[in-house]
């Protein structure tokens, strides 16, 4: 797969070098042409570096990762990113005291908003980047979720798929609306990472437990909450 990175930071940088090694063609673009390039340098394989514009033109799948910065204000061409896939991973920034505003309208939706023709998937925005320096080994002995949303079902397959490739359980999440619910999950994990010291290994996963044995408890009975 052809993989274009849209701002070489920490988790450009991460997530592209973690999909080289699995043998994708990934281009690191980044508003400065060397650091694109010394980062594709630094990935070795066939990676490749240079602007955000031959990233997002190169690729089938773009990981955006300029937060709030919009693919019109950053893309001279925004239109080559039409029907491709682009997979948004981005969190609100963290306000004073963990004072978050209700989330009414999710950053991946803004994206896509901006792009209609392009196909948005929210990921991997629920775990700090030290995780994927365990990636693919050992994560994948510790079953650690990766949500992804998204209004077009093939696209959200694709994500899952690199998701699953390096060491991380894809949870299939739905519709593009549903990102709402997930940047609220990646402004929880960094409540739980800093706020309470639990340090940046700490994940948020699903776990589907065995039915128990018995309902000793009276089992589930239909609610009189109207
Ligand atoms: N780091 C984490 O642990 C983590 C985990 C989950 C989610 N996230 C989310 O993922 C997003 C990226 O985080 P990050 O840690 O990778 O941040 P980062 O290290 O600061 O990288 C973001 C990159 O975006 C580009 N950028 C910044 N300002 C820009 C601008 N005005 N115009 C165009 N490009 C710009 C820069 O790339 P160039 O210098 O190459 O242009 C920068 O390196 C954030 O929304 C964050 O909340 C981060």
């Amino acid at each position: 797969m052809k993989i274009g990175i849209v701002g070489t930071g920490n988790m450009g940088r991460s997530l592209g070098i973690l999909w080289a090694e699995q043998g994708h063609e990934v281009f690191f673009g980044s508003r400065d042409v060397e650091k694109g390039k010394a980062t594709a340098e630094f990935a070795r394989r066939k990676a490749q570096g240079g602007t955000n514009e031959q990233a997002a033109a190169f690729a089938d799948v773009i990981l955006w990762t300029a937060r709030s910065i919009m693919p019109k204000q950053l893309l001279s061409h925004p239109e080559v990113l039409d029907s491709k896939i682009i997979i948004d991973c981005n969190n609100q920034d963290i306000p004073e005291g963990f004072a978050y505003p209700p989330i009414v309208e999710s950053l991946a939706e803004k994206l896509a908003q901006d792009v209609p023709q392009a196909r948005v998937v929210k990921a991997f925005n629920t775990m700090a980047q030290e995780v994927f320096e365990l990636a693919p080994e050992p994560l994948k002995n510790y079953g650690v979720s990766v949500f992804v949303a998204g209004d077009n079902e093939q696209a959200r397959k694709t994500v899952m798929g690199l998701a699953q490739e390096i060491g991380f359980l894809a949870v299939d999440c739905g519709v593009l609306r549903n990102a709402r619910l997930l940047e609220g999950l990646g402004d929880f994990i960094r409540l739980i990472i800093s706020g309470q010291k639990q340090g940046a290994y700490a994940t948020i996963s699903i776990n589907v437990l065995p039915t128990a044995s018995g309902q000793r408890l009276g089992g589930r009975q239909t609610s009189s909450l109207n």
